[in-house]
């Protein structure tokens, strides 16, 4: 299906039929998986036209569907990030081998030494260690802000960041792991724009867009400018590959595959393939998920040992974080945590009690994942900085999936009284 076809076509549908067509692949209805390393050429000159088009953006072969060696790109690929730039709504999108290797190359790409970077509270691990531990031994900065809705706690932490060096990135992963606390996408934009004017040039605004995924939030709608996505999560859905994925602008976009030619960290052929094909079905297998997820959740709140639930769904009207949710998500998404009255040791005995929910990090696959975040996600976070984000040693996190809710429900509560 040729670019101009697809307008009006919703992502669901995208999701389906944009990306490969069965003449790229004989006639075969699924693409087939091009297991090489490299390209023959039919001549030594036409090798030449296709590395100055890659390179140079000239010659005569621009535009040409030509590849070079698998490092540089290969046909899975171009399926793959044809199919994920239509249904983010973004002109164009670079695959990783995970979801790091996404978050790393934006900061390789954006953050110089002596530059800053602002990002929420909580947020992912490694993400917080990528810029918190990895970024400053190369001399950048960081600050944080902790109330992603809160234009005073941002702005505050934004003249912080300024303060220590040019701001360069705004991250916001919402809703955040593990609490699903929301940031507010606008006022990032808002905020971006702003500093643009007094250090006279934009940071970009980055949205790690894992936990709801491309079907219940779409950053890209809000203006941000790069859209993150651990592939490895709802996209490709059966906890059985790592990959990761970014959209946006043609030109941030095109800067970052060609980084990636160096970095060598693109998505291989076979897991290229296998994103593909979950991309097909996440919207119905998040449909369920967030169905079972509100069961799960509605029980928990009722529990007696249970102290809280940070829920989307539970968000109270009238408030800020509501307000955004309401503006923002078409759903609540399926991981969420709860906080045990007690600490790690009652989190532990509950969770060495469970027979079908599965004691493991990660979330979006088909099976129900639950894991003791200060233990295990925020391991590498300081005590402190957790706290700061929410995550207390009762926080469990739980990435609901497709097993029957009743099963669920009735695992959690013969484990909860061992607590
Ligand atoms: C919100 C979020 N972003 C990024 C990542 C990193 O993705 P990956 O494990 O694919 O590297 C994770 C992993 O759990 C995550 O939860």
């Amino acid at each position: 299906m040729a670019k101009d076809n697809i307008k009006g076509l919703r992502p669901e549908t995208l999701a389906v039929a944009f990306g490969y067509d069965p003449e790229m692949g004989m006639g075969s209805v699924k693409p087939p998986i091009f297991m090489t390393s490299t390209f023959v050429y039919p001549s030594a000159q036409h090798a030449k036209d296709v590395h100055e088009a890659y390179f140079d953006g000239t010659g005569p072969l621009v535009g040409e569907t030509n590849h070079i060696y698998s490092r540089l790109g290969h046909p899975g690929l171009d399926f793959l990030e044809k199919r994920l730039a239509a249904i983010d709504g973004a002109e164009e999108a670079v695959a990783y081998s995970s979801g790091m290797a996404a978050h790393s190359s934006i900061a390789l790409a954006y953050v110089r030494p002596g530059d800053s970077v602002l990002h929420g509270r909580p947020i992912y691990g490694g993400v917080d260690m990528l810029y918190n531990s990895i970024m400053p031994q190369f001399g950048s900065h960081v600050a944080a802000y902790t109330d992603g809705t809160d234009e005073t706690d941002v702005r505050k932490a934004a003249d912080e960041a300024m303060a220590k060096g040019s701001l360069k990135l705004i991250i916001a992963e919402t809703p955040a792991n593990p609490t699903a606390a929301v940031v507010d996408l606008d006022l990032m934009v808002r905020i971006a724009d702003e500093v643009g004017a007094k250090q006279g040039h934009r940071p970009l605004v980055v949205v790690d867009n894992t936990l709801l995924g491309p079907f219940a939030q779409r950053p890209i709608e809000h203006g941000v400018d790069l859209c993150m996505t651990s592939l490895t999560k709802y996209c490709g859905g059966h906890s059985d590959l790592l990959a990761g994925g970014i959209s946006g602008r043609k030109e941030l976009i095109d800067h970052l595959r060609m980084q990636r030619t160096t970095w060598g960290n693109h998505l291989d052929p076979y897991t290229s393939w296998l994103v593909l094909r979950s991309l097909e079905s996440v919207a119905v297998r998040t449909e369920r998920a967030m169905q079972n997820a509100r069961g799960v959740a509605e029980f928990l709140r009722d529990h007696p040992k249970v102290a809280g639930v940070t829920y989307l769904g539970f968000l109270e009207p009238g408030t800020r974080p509501r307000a955004v949710y309401d503006r923002q998500c078409k759903a609540a998404g399926s991981t969420f945590s709860f906080h045990l009255h007690g600490g790690e040791a009652e989190a532990f005995r509950m969770l060495d009690q469970l027979k079908l929910l599965k004691v493991a990090v990660s979330l979006g696959g088909s099976e129900t994942l639950i894991c003791h975040s200060a233990s295990t996600t925020h391991y590498a976070v300081p005590p402190a900085q957790r706290l700061a984000g929410g995550i207390t040693d009762g926080t469990i996190r739980l990435s609901v999936g497709l097993e029957h809710v009743d099963d669920l429900i009735g695992d959690l509560r013969q484990a909860l009284e061992a607590v």
